[in-house]
C-alpha cells in the first residue's frame, strides 16, 4: 500500500511516503524551496517523494493530511465568538494565517495531485505527533505524551500505544484543549522576550540558563494547576487568543516588567539583560514542572517503562531530560521530527497501521529519509570556481577531515540522505574541535551569525557518552537525536568549553556506529589525534536559512561564510588563500 502523509499550512510543511508500512522519504519544504519554515503547501516535496519511489500520484492508495481542518475552523471560529467583540480584528487574520487554504485542502490536494477525492484522508493533529513518536520507536507498548502550541483543540494528550503482530492502536485518554496550552505559554515568553514565535523557543531555552527561576511564582499565576493535575492558564495575562498583533496582555507585563525590543541585544550586565535571563528561566522551570507532573501520574497510571513524547514542546532538550530522570519512566523516544513536520510520517504511519489496519513493522531508527547529497555535483561546483578539489579515499578522507579539525579547521559535512527534523544529526553539519572557548565564539561570529548566549552540542560515539558527560540510565535514548540535555562531568569543562553551555551542561548526540557510520568513524579517528572522540556538531546553515539540502546549497555556504573544508562524499574541497 502506497500513502503519502502531507503536513502544511501552519509552519513546517512536509510530505512523507510510506510504502507497505516502511517509510521510503520524507522532508520538509523548507530544505526544498528554501524559504526558512515554508508552510505552503509541500509540492516540491511531495514531487521529491514520488520521484523518490518512481510513483505518479495515481498510484497511491491515499494522501492523509495531519489534522482536520475544519475542527480547527471550528476552534478558531468558537474562540473568536467567545472573545467578541475583541476579537474583530483578530479573526479574519486567524483565518488567513491559520487557516487560510486549509479548510479547502481535500480540493487542493486533489487537483494539486490530481487524486482522486475519496482518496484523501484527515487524521487528528495530536494522532499525528503520537504516531510519529509511536509509530516510529523501537517499543511495542509505551505510554505516549504530545504537547504543543495548538492543533485543531488538543494542546496536550497522554495515552498510550500498542503495535505488535495484532491490531496496533493509539489510544489518547485524555487531553488539554486550547487557549489552556504549554506551547502558547512557552511562545508567549518567547515573543515577549523580543524571539521569534515559532523559532525563537530554543533562545529562550538557552538563555534560560544565564538566569535564576526567581519570577517562577510569578508565571504559576499565568498556569493554574488544576485538581486532576492539568492546567489552565489564566486568561487575563494573555491576548493571543484575541489579539493577532500581541500575545501578552497588560497585565502580563504590569506583572513581568516592560517586554524586550528584538532589536536590543540582551545584555547580562543591565538590570534588564538579567531580568529577561529570569523571566526565560522562570518559564522553562515552570513548564519543567508541570510536564514532569503529568509525566508521573501517566507513569503511574499505565505502569509502563517507555514513553514516546511528541508535538513541538518535545523539542525541548532541558525538559526531557528532567522527566527522564524524575518522572519514573526508563527510556523515552522523542522521534528526530517531533514538531509538526514530523507529523506527515505520523499521519501517513497511522493511516497505514491504524485506518487500513496493515502489519505492524519496525521502522529503521534514523532520521534520513530526505535527498541524497551529490559529491559529483560538489566536485564540479568547486572546480568551476576554481577552488581545491580532492577525491579520496574512504580511510584517507576520514584521516584527512580529523586533522582539518584537529589543526582548528571549521568542516562543512554532507552525507548521503538528509536528516528530516530541525536537527543536523551528522548528514548535513557543521563540525568543529569542541576544546575552547574562542572556537564557540568564531563560530557564532563567522559561520553562524547569532546570539552569544545560544549553546552549541556535541555529537560523542555512545559507548564514550558516560565518560565525558553525566549519563542517565535511558540518557543514550534520549541523546540519539540530540533530544536530550545533560551535565558536562565537570573534569572534563574546561576541554569541552566550546560545548559546554554556561550552566554546565550539553544538548549531547550519542552516536551509534550503525546510524551514521561515516561520522562515527571521523569522532574515533579524531579522538585517536586528540584524545577526546567528540566534535562539535552544528547543522550546516547560516542564521535565517534552512539547513543545506544538495550540494550546490552546501557549496554556496561554504563560500559565503569563515568554513575551511567542506567534504561530501569521497570529496573535500578547501579555499584557495589568495595570493598576497
Ligand atoms: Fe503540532
Amino acid at each position: 500500500m502506497k500513502i503519502l502523509g502531507v503536513s502544511a499550512h501552519y509552519h513546517d510543511a512536509a510530505a512523507a511516503l510510506v510504502i507497505d508500512g516502511m517509510p521510503v522519504a520524507a522532508v520538509q519544504e523548507e530544505r526544498l524551496s528554501r524559504r526558512k519554515n515554508d508552510a505552503a503547501f509541500p509540492l516540491a516535496a511531495i514531487e521529491y517523494c514520488l520521484e523518490q519511489s518512481g510513483l505518479e500520484p495515481d498510484d497511491l492508495d491515499a494522501v492523509v493530511f495531519y489534522e482536520r481542518p475544519m475542527l480547527k475552523f471550528d476552534r478558531i471560529l468558537t474562540c473568536a465568538l467567545r472573545a467578541f467583540p475583541r476579537s474583530w480584528r483578530s479573526f479574519p487574520h486567524a483565518m488567513k494565517n491559520s487557516l487560510g487554504e486549509k479548510l479547502w485542502v481535500r480540493g487542493i490536494i486533489s487537483s494539486h495531485l490530481g487524486v482522486a477525492r475519496r482518496k484523501i484522508l484527515f487524521t487528528d493533529h495530536h494522532r499525528s505527533h503520537a504516531a510519529a513518536a509511536f509509530l516510529t520507536a523501537p517499543v511495542r507498548d509505551a505510554a505516549i505524551l504530545t504537547a504543543d502550541g495548538v492543533g485543531e483543540w488538543a494542546a496536550l494528550t497522554v495515552g498510550h500505544g500498542t503495535r505488535g503482530p495484532g491490531k496496533t492502536a493509539i489510544n489518547l485518554l485524555r487531553e488539554i484543549r486550547f487557549p489552556h496550552s504549554l506551547g502558547m505559554l512557552y511562545s508567549t515568553f518567547t515573543a515577549y522576550l523580543g524571539f521569534q514565535v515559532n523559532e525563537g523557543e530554543y533562545k529562550v531555552m538557552g538563555l534560560a540558563s544565564y538566569g535564576r527561576p526567581a519570577m517562577a511564582d510569578a508565571v504559576r499565576k499565568l498556569v493554574k494547576r488544576t485538581q486532576d493535575g492539568a492546567f489552565r492558564l489564566d486568561l487575563d495575562y494573555f491576548d493571543f487568543h484575541t489579539s493577532a498583533k500581541r500575545s501578552f496582555s497588560d497585565k502580563f507585563v504590569e506583572l513581568f516588567g516592560p517586554p524586550r525590543d528584538p532589536f536590543d541585544p540582551i545584555d547580562l550586565a543591565t538590570v534588564d539583560g538579567r531580568r529577561f535571563a529570569d523571566c526565560a528561566a522562570s518559564v522553562q522551570k515552570v513548564l519543567e514542572d508541570i510536564l514532569v507532573d503529568i509525566a508521573c501520574a501517566l507513569h503511574r497510571e499505565t505502569g509502563l517503562p517507555d514513553l514516546c513524547l511528541g508535538g513541538g514542546v518535545a523539542l525541548n532538550g532541558v525538559a526531557n531530560a528532567r522527566i527522564l530522570s524524575e518522572s519514573g519512566f526508563e527510556r523515552i523516544f522523542v522521534p528526530p521530527s517531533p514538531g509538526d513536520a514530523g507529523c506527515a510520517l505520523g499521519a501517513a504511519l497511522y493511516a497505514d497501521r491504524v485506518h487500513f489496519g496493515n502489519p505492524d513493522r519496525d521502522i529503521p531508527d534514523h532520521p534520513y529519509w530526505g535527498p541524497v547529497v551529490d559529491a559529483a555535483a560538489l566536485a564540479g561546483l568547486a572546480r568551476q570556481d576554481d577552488q581545491p578539489v580532492e577525491e579520496l579515499e574512504e580511510s584517507a578522507l576520514i584521516q584527512t577531515t580529523a586533522r582539518d579539525l584537529f589543526e582548528g579547521r571549521i568542516v562543512g559535512w554532507m552525507d548521503g540522505a538528509m536528516e528530516l527534523g530541525p536537527r543536523a544529526l551528522g548528514h548535513r553539519s557543521i563540525l568543529a574541535a569542541p576544546h575552547t572557548a574562542q572556537m564557540r565564539d568564531r563560530l557564532n561570529r563567522d559561520i553562524k551569525h547569532r546570539e552569544q548566549f545560544r549553546p552549541f552540542a556535541p555529537v560523542v560515539p555512545v559507548e564514550a557518552a558516560d565518560r565525558y558527560f553525566e549519563m542517565p540510565a535511558g540518557g543514550a535514548r534520549l541523546a540519539r537525536f540530540m533530544s536530550g540535555v545533560f551535565p558536562v562531568r565537570p573534569e572534563w569543562r574546561e576541554k569541552l568549553a566550546a560545548i559546554t553551555h554556561v550552566d554546565g551542561t550539553a544538548r549531547v548526540q550519542a552516536l551509534e556506529r550503525g546510524m551514521a557510520p561515516r561520522l562515527y568513524a571521523l569522532l574515533e579517528a579524531y579522538g585517536r589525534l586528540s584524545g577526546i572522540p567528540i566534535l562539535l556538531n552544528t547543522s550546516f546553515n547560516l542564521s535565517g536559512e534552512p539547513i543545506v539540502n544538495r550540494a550546490v546549497e552546501g557549496y554556496l555556504t561554504f563560500r559565503r561564510c569563515g568554513m575551511d573544508v567542506l567534504v561530501a562524499g569521497q570529496t573535500r574541497v578547501t579555499k584557495r588563500v589568495p595570493a598576497k
